[in-house]
C-alpha cells in the first residue's frame, strides 16, 4: 500500500523544505515569466515588504535594485537561507495575517506564491492595505494549484497545506477592501492558466 504523505503547516513544512527550495528557482520563475519584476522597476529608495519572502527569490533582486526591503516569513529556516545571500535585507519572522508593522509604512507589498498557503487571503489583503502608504501597491500572485504537491526533504517527502483560490474571487476580495486593480496578468501553459498576477493600488 502506498505510504500516506504528511500534510504540514507552512512553518514546519517550509523549515524542512528550505535547504532544497532554491533548486526549483527556474521552475518558480517560469510561473511569472519576468512579469512581477517588470512592475518593480523603479524601486530605488522605496520601502518594499516581501510577505512569505522565502529564501529571497525576489527580495534579493529588489535589494540589488536599491529598494529598502523587509522580508517576512513564518519559516525561520527559509529566512536563514535568505540571510546568507544578502545582508541589507531586514528580516522578520511573522504571519502574513498579523503584520508586525505600523500603518502606512511601505511603498510596495509583494506576495508571490503566498496566498496558496492561506485558507482565506482576505485578512492578509486587509493587513497589506493597512501597512501600505496611500497610493502604494500590493503585487500578489495566485497559482492554480488544486492539490499540494509532494516536496522532497531530508526527512522524506512531505506536503505543505495549501488552498485553491479562483481568480475572480481573489479580485473581488481586493476590490471589496477598496484596492483599485491596476493590472491583471494571467500566465498560461497551453490552454490552462497557471498563475494570476495582480497589481492593486491603495
Ligand atoms: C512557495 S514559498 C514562496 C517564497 C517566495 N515568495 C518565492 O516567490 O519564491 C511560500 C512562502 O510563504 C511562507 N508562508 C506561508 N504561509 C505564511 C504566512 N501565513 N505568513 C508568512 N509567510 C508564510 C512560507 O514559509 C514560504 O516561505
Amino acid at each position: 500500500m502506498a505510504k500516506k504523505i504528511k500534510i504540514l503547516p507552512s512553518d514546519t513544512g517550509y523549515d524542512l523544505a528550505a535547504p532544497r527550495y532554491d533548486d526549483k528557482e527556474d521552475y518558480l520563475n517560469s510561473f511569472e515569466q519576468g512579469k512581477v519584476l517588470t512592475y518593480l522597476q523603479d524601486v530605488a529608495g522605496k520601502k518594499v515588504l516581501d510577505v512569505g519572502a522565502g529564501t529571497g527569490r525576489l527580495s534579493v533582486e529588489l535589494s540589488r535594485r536599491g529598494a529598502l526591503v523587509t522580508a517576512l516569513d513564518v519559516s525561520s529556516e527559509m529566512l536563514k537561507v535568505l540571510a546568507k545571500k544578502n545582508k541589507y535585507i531586514e528580516l522578520a519572522i511573522g504571519d502574513a495575517e498579523y503584520l508586525p508593522f505600523g500603518n502606512e509604512v511601505f511603498d510596495y507589498v509583494i506576495a508571490t506564491f503566498l496566498i496558496v498557503h492561506l485558507r482565506d487571503p482576505k485578512q492578509f489583503f486587509d493587513e497589506a492595505y493597512r501597512v501600505l502608504k496611500d497610493g502604494g501597491r500590493l503585487i500578489v500572485t495566485n497559482i492554480n494549484q488544486a492539490e499540494a504537491p509532494e516536496v522532497e526533504t531530508d526527512a522524506g517527502p512531505i506536503k505543505i497545506e495549501s488552498f485553491y483560490h479562483r481568480p475572480e474571487a481573489v479580485m473581488k476580495k481586493l476590490e471589496e477592501l477598496a484596492y483599485t486593480i491596476e493590472k491583471e496578468d494571467m500566465v498560461f501553459e497551453g490552454d490552462v492558466w497557471v498563475n494570476q498576477i495582480l497589481v492593486a493600488k491603495k
